[in-house]
């Protein structure tokens, strides 16, 4: 026998033999003796180098499954400070790439677990609607533009987009008109104020729609504009304080202590416009006084690293009093299928993935013909392909690079959203078939291997939940419903649910509903949904 067998193991002997000055092996014969005579326990040895294992009995085991249902509801509000969570955060006159997935669904896929677990989460998509991006725009749309801005699309917009830098380059002037406009805008020239605003709601309907189809919201919308008259005090202060110090032409910089190994960052630059550490610097302020969170969280991208390093310097330098700050950074997307990444420049549209995902899916669903049951083959097909790209980035650990995988992401045997939205229609369809409204509470007098290993892993629910959340890792509860669903249909496919007789048909149709619902509460904290039947 090896350390871990049974349902539980101690290496409490080893630890209290020194201070005892016995030996480890004597003191866990000792203990499993004692333990021997528990009335839950059923068996229990001593095994080298001093570990304890216990093997509970079935009827304490199966009745502990009243947990998972504590699990699978959202827990009452803990009373504990707000965590800010800032997510997605697209930049605005652009449609999104396939790469603005990860931010987004990490990012809404953590803030549904805190906020399962009785957090308070306030989150925020911190897009990226002011900068010399809409001064170019401005000029592109006044040279080419042939139709009242709201008439435009946000292909419209790109397109005219695309023209200015292709024109820039035998008019380089076109620049410094762009950073005029730009800077008119910021001082409120009425009519530029608008066609910026027309621009920004032009942009953000069409993210909307995605948003809606990936299950995504937000508590705030509050882009870089809204920080437009919150710098100057900022600045003011950090100059105040030496924090700001002079640089080149003007400019104010920070600078880092020598250890911190960062190069000074610049605040504002030299001609007096901000930049985006300026509006960060804003933001933090501003979320603190609003809210007096806990904790922020930055979901960006890892190529920021430094920048957060620096902002986060930079708002110690301050002085301020700050809550837990922690850029929660993801690592960059590459592709199993080479002509996906060799369409360079070109950016790949989150919406073109997500349709070609859904006709995947709808590939799929055809060549499995008879094995599929669904009522409505187009809402099967649109949660199939949309969850399979979700879980695709979910299912990876965010702090390496990912792979985009066609082939593995609509898999229906492994790790991925079709497996776990088949796995959660099969239980369901068991207990459609057993025609049971209420389950009867039932005891056990004994497990099979499969069950056993299945109630185990059901009762650890809550605690994935908790490491998912304080580690911030979503593939830690996609790789524990992947179990599940394997330890579920090992079950399922050796033991006989339906065809038991009545005590044992009661025992494993409850089996059956608690994963069926360990499934969907995990699913739906993933942004998935998961099928009635398929
Ligand atoms: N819009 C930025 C980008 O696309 C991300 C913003 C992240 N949030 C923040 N507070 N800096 O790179």
């Amino acid at each position: 026998m090896e350390k871990g067998r049974g349902d539980l193991t101690t290496s409490v002997c080893m630890q209290l033999a020194k201070k005892v000055k016995k030996a480890p092996m004597e003191l866990a014969n000792l203990l499993a003796d004692a333990l021997s005579n528990d009335e839950s326990v059923e068996k229990v040895e001593a095994v080298n180098p001093g570990y304890v294992n216990v093997t509970l009995k079935a009827p304490i085991l199966f009745a502990s499954l009243d947990i998972v249902t504590d699990a699978c509801e959202p827990k009452k509000a803990n009373g504990e400070k707000p965590v800010v969570m800032d997510y997605s955060a697209p930049n605005i006159a652009k449609p999104l790439g396939i790469h603005h997935i990860l931010s987004t669904v990490i990012g809404q896929s953590i803030a549904n677990v805190y906020r399962h677990q009785g957090y308070e989460v306030i989150s925020v998509n911190h897009i990226g609607d002011w900068g010399t991006q809409f001064g170019k725009l401005a000029v592109a749309y006044k040279k080419w533009g042939e139709k009242p801005v709201k008439d435009h699309s946000l292909d419209d917009l790109l397109a005219l987009y695309v023209r200015f830098h292709e024109e820039v380059e035998s008019h380089p002037e076109l620049e410094k008109e762009a950073r005029e406009a730009f800077s008119e805008i910021e001082k409120g020239n009425a009519e530029l104020k608008s066609f910026w605003s027309e621009v920004v709601a032009i942009t953000m309907r069409s993210i909307e729609e995605l948003y809606q189809r990936l299950h995504i919201s937000f508590d705030k919308t509050q882009g870089e504009s809204f920080y437009e008259d919150k710098m100057k005090p900022i600045l003011d202060e950090g100059v105040k304080k030496g924090v700001l110090k002079e640089g080149k032409e003007g400019a104010l910089i920070v600078e880092f202590p020598e250890e911190a190994k960062m190069p000074p960052a610049i605040a504002l630059k030299g001609d007096g416009s901000t930049i985006y550490l300026t509006r960060d610097l804003a933001t933090a302020r501003y979320r603190i006084d609003t809210w007096h969170p806990q904790s922020m969280l930055y979901v960006v991208d890892i190529a920021q690293q430094l920048y957060f390093r620096q902002l986060f310097e930079t708002l110690s330098q301050l002085g301020w009093d700050l809550p837990h700050l922690e850029h929660v950074y993801f690592g960059r997307m590459r592709f199993a299928d080479a002509t996906m990444s060799t369409r360079k420049g070109n950016i790949m549209r989150l919406e073109h993935v997500l349709d070609e995902a859904v006709k995947r899916a709808e590939a799929v669903i055809a060549a499995r013909g008879d094995k599929i049951m669904t009522d409505d083959t187009a809402a099967l097909a649109e949660m199939m392909g949309t969850g399979a790209v979700v879980y695709g980035v979910l299912s990876q650990n965010r702090t390496l690079d990912m792979v985009f995988d066609w082939d593995k992401m609509l898999s229906f045997e492994g790790n991925s959203a079709p497996y776990l939205q088949y796995t959660h229609a099969r239980a369901r369809s068991v207990l459609r078939k057993a025609e049971v409204k209420d389950l009867p509470h039932v005891t056990v007098s004994e497990l099979t291997t499969h069950e056993r290993t299945l109630v185990k892993l059901l009762l650890t629910f809550g605690a994935v939940l908790e490491t998912a959340r304080s580690e911030h890792l979503p593939h830690k509860l996609t790789n524990y419903l992947y179990e599940v669903c394997q330890s579920f249909n090992s079950f399922y496919n050796s033991d006989d649910i339906l065809g038991a007789s009545s005590e044992l048909r009661s025992a494993r149709l409850s089996l059956t509903s608690f994963t069926a619902r360990v499934l969907k509460t995990g699913a739906e904290l993933l942004t998935l949904r998961v099928p009635e039947r398929m």
